[in-house]
């Protein structure tokens, strides 16, 4: 079966065509350049793309896959979590040829997307990230630029959160971080690569929440452990920046390339320690068969070692999307995580049904 996939929770506007687990098609488009205050995507930015780009994009994928928009047989759309305007964007266009080409239309969480992109394969049928299919149970883990969550599954689709973040994503921490030391949005790769050439051990930042029995993070201290950092090395930021309005990232040039990459180091060293922390903590306590692991994050090859080092350690497996456009945002993960939806019958069909899905959060509830 042929599913279109859409996918614009955020800045990229992507769609995907699968056939089954096997992509024939992934066009990710972005051109954001606008950012808000703390370096994010501003809403109604992004809005403005996907509204210009979906239709060109869909044709795209079709031209890619060498199909007519006719013969696609369901289609699928992330609901939210995401920016809510943006996902609007998507949405309304997936209902719109779901209910023109009388096809139907998978709603679907984007943290599920992010959890099966492991599981794409190419257009030979050989998987993209050298995981066939999952075993049970496993422990998922999704860690991205707004979740830092881990959940346990039983079977395909039965998903219970057992842990989140009670304030910054581990990727927000990444790009907060990243903006006080004047790189560009997003900014986990610039972070990976100073830290290459840092000195992890300069700074000891801490790694909150680490002695707590539950499954939760909190990075918002590890951030401002930073940001004090920073000041102690250049002193009093107030008068470093003269008469004018301070902004965080004037910071970064009152700092040598030494020490943003002995911060960027030691920041990610702190991270990374964390993350493995906890993950070896809910591995010993749900014993599952497998750690999967999806989400922009798991771009960070310091990151993908650690957590290759805790599962051999522990003696279980590790699934994680081996592309980097399989890590981060991508309508790939939306039609895979679809192709399970579809096996088990959980569709929309009825065109009452789907002109009543909505985004995640809800427009009525707003
Ligand atoms: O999954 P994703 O593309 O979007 C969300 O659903 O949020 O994740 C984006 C996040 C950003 O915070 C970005 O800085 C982070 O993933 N990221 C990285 C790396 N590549 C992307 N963080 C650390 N190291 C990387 N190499
Ligand atoms: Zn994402």
């Amino acid at each position: 079966m042929n599913i279109l996939a859409i996918d614009t929770s955020c800045d990229d506007t992507s769609i995907a065509i699968s056939q089954d687990l096997n992509i024939i098609a992934n066009v990710s488009w972005t051109k954001m350049k606008v950012h808000s205050d703390w370096g994010g995507v501003v809403p109604s930015e992004a809005k403005r793309q996907h509204i210009e780009f979906l239709e060109p994009a869909i044709n795209e994928a079709l031209k890619l896959s060498n199909l007519k928009i006719e013969n696609i047989d369901y289609f699928a759309v992330t609901q939210g979590p995401g920016l809510a305007i943006a996902l609007e964007s998507g949405v309304d266009k997936a209902k719109e040829l779901s209910l023109k080409y009388n096809k139907p239309l998978v709603p679907i969480n984007h943290m599920v997307g992010h959890i099966y992109a492991s599981l794409a394969k190419d257009e030979n049928g050989k998987s993209l990230s050298d995981v066939n299919d999952f075993e049970f149970p496993l422990l998922a883990f999704a860690i991205s630029g707004g979740h830092t969550s881990f959940y346990k599954m039983d079977s395909h689709l039965d998903i219970t959160e057992i842990g989140y973040t009670l304030d910054d994503a581990v990727g927000e921490a990444f790009d907060k971080v990243g903006r006080m030391l004047g790189m560009g949005f997003p900014a986990g790769v610039y972070i990976e690569q100073a830290a290459l050439k840092g000195n992890p051990d300069k700074y000891d930042f801490p790694k909150p929440m680490l002695h707590t029995k539950d499954f939760n993070f909190s990075f918002s201290g590890l951030k401002t452990a930073v940001l004090y950092a920073i000041r102690k090395i250049i002193g009093d930021y107030d008068k470093n920046a003269g008469k004018g309005v301070f902004k965080l990232e004037d910071a970064s040039k009152l700092l040598t390339q030494e020490q943003i990459n002995d911060i960027a180091a030691s920041f990610q060293k702190a991270a990374i320690e964390t993350i493995i922390n906890k993950t070896r903590k809910a591995i010993i306590e749900y014993n599952p068969k497998v750690l999967v692991v999806g989400g922009g994050v798991i771009a960070n090859m310091a990151l993908r070692k650690a957590l290759i080092n805790l599962t051999d350690e522990l003696g279980i497996k590790l699934s994680y999307p081996k592309p980097m456009w399989l890590c981060t945002d991508n309508a790939s993960m939306v039609a895979i995580a679809s192709y399970y939806y579809i096996k088990k019958g959980i569709v929309k069909t009825n065109a009452k049904e789907i002109e009543e899905i909505d985004r995640i959060p809800n427009k009525s509830n707003l």
